[in-house]
């Protein structure tokens, strides 16, 4: 059956990456077999502009239409003024709520032609290869109520709900347990439940689902000791599970150890493996529209794509061994690049990936 494929670019460099990720899929549609139909919507601030929504009605009907979605980056300084329901951000909360994808996988794994490019010392990260396993659809960033509401004597205060429901954590737990499965069998929990009632519980449900995966070794961690720990000896961990917000923050501390965050891709999924797929970097404002912004992680976004989604691993590892190559090569962004190196492009990179298609 042919699948569906929506392309979301978005907004700042989004739209430059995204094109070379679509390069690769449209190579591998022509010359590779590759079954599927790639269409275009808007997301973020440039469906604000075009549509006055950052997730149209149009863009909604399309989403739930498609089998899986590619996204780019979404914002930039010049929607930060609007009303919060119309920041570009809010468009990717709303998708991510809309489609019910509540399973995050950001892997963050060290290609060894970049251990110097991480600004970790080389023998704290080669080798590395985790996967932080970030639940998406509750925590602060949804839970009611919420607002900033003046008190008694006048003075203003912001306030939001950390919450977390039994079937919630169940669910992303499992997520967690059966990608461990197929990894080294390690989950490490993380939370704050040494001071948050939202993490008791978290733990007790994370470790009463342990009690289904007899062959995964469960271990818990607070998230400030998670944090240190992720600097200090990355390789300790298989697998992290952990709320969004703490797995918002974690997943950005743990692109750095690999080098950079312009390589590390992410699949956002719900119950039935539908997913959207996006680099982990925001929009860069500051160098969009130059050609230099890193396509990989969008390129390898799509690679997650073909495998969770479509079903083809064979095509994901054709996209992932041709990004081992280029960097073989020597080609370098110029965020990934060390002293002395000149930097290619983002067309560039994105035409050695298909060459080496
Ligand atoms: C991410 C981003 C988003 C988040 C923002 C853009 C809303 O930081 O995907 O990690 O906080 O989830
Ligand atoms: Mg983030």
């Amino acid at each position: 059956m042919t699948a569906k494929i929506l392309i979301l670019p978005g907004d700042g460099i989004g739209p430059e990456i995204v094109a070379e990720a679509a390069k690769v899929l449209e190579c591998l549609r022509q010359d590779h077999g590759l079954d599927a139909t790639l269409d275009y919507g808007l997301l973020g601030g440039g469906a604000v502009d075009a549509l006055g929504e950052p997730y149209p009605e149009a863009t909604r009907r399309q989403a739930r239409a498609a089998d899986a979605i590619l996204l780019g980056a979404v914002g930039g300084p010049q929607w930060e003024a609007l009303d919060r329901p119309l920041r570009p951000e809010r468009g990717l909360l709303a998708i991510r709520a809309d489609l019910e994808l509540f399973a995050n996988l950001r892997p963050a794994m060290l290609y060894p032609q970049l251990a110097s490019a991480s600004s970790l010392k080389p023998d704290l990260v080669a080798g590395l290869d985790l996967l932080i396993v970030r639940e998406l659809n509750g925590d602060l960033y949804f839970g009611q109520p919420r607002g900033i509401r003046t008190l008694d004597n006048g003075e203003r205060e912001g306030f939001n709900t950390m919450c977390y429901r039994e079937s919630e954590i169940e669910r992303i737990a499992r997520v967690a347990f059966a990608a461990a499965r197929q990894r080294a069998r390690r989950v490490c929990s993380v939370d704050k439940a040494n001071v948050l009632e939202t993490s008791e519980l978290w733990r007790e449900v994370v470790t009463r689902v342990a009690g289904e995966y007899p062959d995964v070794a469960l271990s818990h961690q607070y998230v400030d000791n998670a944090a240190m720990q992720l600097v200090r000896a990355p390789k300790q961990f298989d697998v992290i599970v952990t709320g969004n917000l703490f797995g918002d923050i974690l997943s950005d501390c743990a692109s750095m150890l690999t080098g950079s965050i312009g390589l590390l891709p992410s699949a956002s999924l719900d119950a039935r493996g539908k997913g959207l797929y996006e680099p982990i970097h925001g929009s860069a404002p500051d160098i969009a529209g130059q050609g230099v912004a890193n396509p990989l992680a969008t390129i390898l976004s799509a690679a997650m794509l073909l495998r969770h989604t479509l079903d083809k691993p064979e095509q994901a590892e054709r996209i992932e061994r041709a990004v081992g190559q280029v960097l073989d090569q020597g080609l370098r962004t110029l965020d990934i690049m060390a002293d002395g190196m000149t930097p290619v492009g983002t067309q560039a990179m994105g035409d050695a990936v298909v060459a080496a298609l």
